[in-house]
């Protein structure tokens, strides 16, 4: 009987040992199946939080800088925001997207925000008096208060043509510099790796006033011009100076990365054409405005008179709601030195520099891939010897690996390949502007790809 028992008993048990197995696994399948979460959620002794998956030896140098960044950074979320993710995830690194910023935003609050009634932005006209009539003169005044802090610019003597991001401006240039009445189009070079978008902004519509020349390292032909000096560069960080350097030579400088963030600021920028962005400057791409600081009157006209006959003038709106961020960047420098808190150059270039800490550590640690080495410099935006470390990572497959975006894909990691940049396919861009999760995911996946 007492053996009876003791077997129906465990027979019991037996099932609801087996039910309760099978709902765990259910559930944990599910959860699981939603966007990488991982629910082992561990607080570490400064009570960040870190996921279990990450406790592993090869990852444990990340996640140190990562507690680093945690502390000086975080908005003070104790959530846990840290976890390696499904593998099956995919991680898009393609697109220079600056949602990076975000944070130092939400944490300014109100002082970057605009409220435009009904009544206001109603006209096309901004200031008639001005060779750019849709120039708002609130954003004028900011663009030029933020490059004399900053010290990276020269606006003295120099016309301000706003466009609808420095894309938009980029055309404008190329229209007002090339000749109104050559038999041929000029040709627009630039030294490769350059930015993915020249050629084809410059081609798709098949201008008969410029075409795009290619690379300006092996461009010989004679007569005009224009050039494109982009500084730092896009893709591989690197400071440049024109490469072709002949007398019937245009230059279009495009400086959207010559911020603190990004690059020791060695001296004001005194070019004839200078384009900047919001986009990556503050991280406000959505808004599309970006400025051109012109010395030559009649090449600021004719960059008016396309955005003229482009898109009748630049929202006001962007150019009132861009006057308010950049007024908040300038104050918050300004608010540092009077111990208000941290400006946006020192948050965005702390953050920087530790993606790039992170980074390194990995590459390092691996036989497979390699990333371009930098200098350090004085920055005289910092007053101190600073390294650079660029938007966006320039990356090479080492070894045998040819096609370095079509080997990253196999890993679920979506890149920019080599060959849109004019080089080998042995190389990629990838944003480090992307949000922290992508950027974490992104940096565990690359930690744990360690043989082909
Ligand atoms: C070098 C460079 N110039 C221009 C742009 C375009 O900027 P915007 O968003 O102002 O059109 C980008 C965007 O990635 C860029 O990298």
């Amino acid at each position: 009987m007492a053996k009876i028992s003791s077997t129906v008993f465990s027979l019991r048990h037996f099932l609801v040992l087996s039910l309760a197995l099978n709902v765990s696994l259910i559930l944990r399948i599910v959860y699981e199946g939603e966007e990488g979460h991982d629910n082992s959620c561990l607080k570490n002794e400064t009570g960040n939080s870190i996921s279990r998956a990450d406790f592993d030896t090869k990852t444990h140098n990340i996640l140190k800088s990562r507690v680093v960044m945690s502390s000086t950074l975080s908005s003070g979320n104790s959530t846990c925001k840290y976890h390696t993710g499904s593998r099956n995830k995919v991680i898009n690194l393609d697109h220079g997207d600056p949602t990076v910023y975000e944070r130092f935003w939400r944490q300014r609050g109100d002082k970057s925000t605009i409220i435009i009634s009904g009544w206001q932005s109603m006209s096309y006209f901004s200031d008639v008096s001005n060779i750019c009539w849709f120039l708002e003169t609130e954003f004028a005044k900011e663009v030029v208060r933020l490059h004399t802090l900053v010290g990276n610019a020269v606006t003295e003597g120099r016309h301000i043509v706003v466009g609808t991001g420095s894309s938009q401006l980029f055309l404008a240039a190329l229209y007002a510099l090339s000749p109104q009445h050559s038999p041929q189009p000029i040709n627009v070079v630039c030294a490769s790796p350059y930015y993915s978008s020249y050629p084809s902004m410059t081609d798709y519509l098949k201008s008969g006033l410029y075409k795009w020349g290619g690379n300006a390292d092996s461009y010989e032909k004679e007569g005009p011009y224009i050039e494109v000096v982009t500084s730092p560069n896009n893709p591989d960080g690197h400071v440049r100076r024109s490469k072709v350097n002949r007398s019937e030579g245009l230059l279009l400088h495009d400086l959207a990365y010559y911020w603190p963030q990004y690059t020791p600021i060695s001296s004001p920028a005194d070019y004839d054409l200078t384009l900047f962005t919001l986009s990556k400057t503050t991280g406000h791409a959505g808004m599309r405005i970006g400025w051109a600081l012109v010395k030559d009157k009649e090449v600021a006209k004719k960059m008016t008179k396309f955005i003229e006959l482009n898109t009748i003038g630049v929202s006001k709106d962007s150019q009132l709601r861009a006057a308010k961020v950049l007024r908040a960047v300038s104050d918050s420098c300004e608010e540092e030195n009077s111990q208000e808190g941290e400006s946006f150059f020192k948050f965005s270039h702390n953050l920087m520099a530790n993606r790039w800490k992170q980074l390194r550590e990995v590459v390092d640690s691996s036989q497979l891939f390699s990333l371009p080495q930098f200098s350090p410099a004085f920055c005289n935006f910092f007053n101190q010897v600073v390294e650079p470390q660029p938007a966006f990572v320039w990356l090479k497959c080492e070894g045998n690996v040819e096609d370095c975006e079509k080997f990253l894909r196999a890993h679920n990691i979506i890149t920019r390949s080599g060959k849109h940049f004019g080089v080998s396919r042995k190389y990629v861009r990838i944003s480090l502007l992307d949000t922290d999760e992508n950027f974490n995911q992104f940096v565990d996946r690359l930690s744990t790809i360690q043989s082909l």
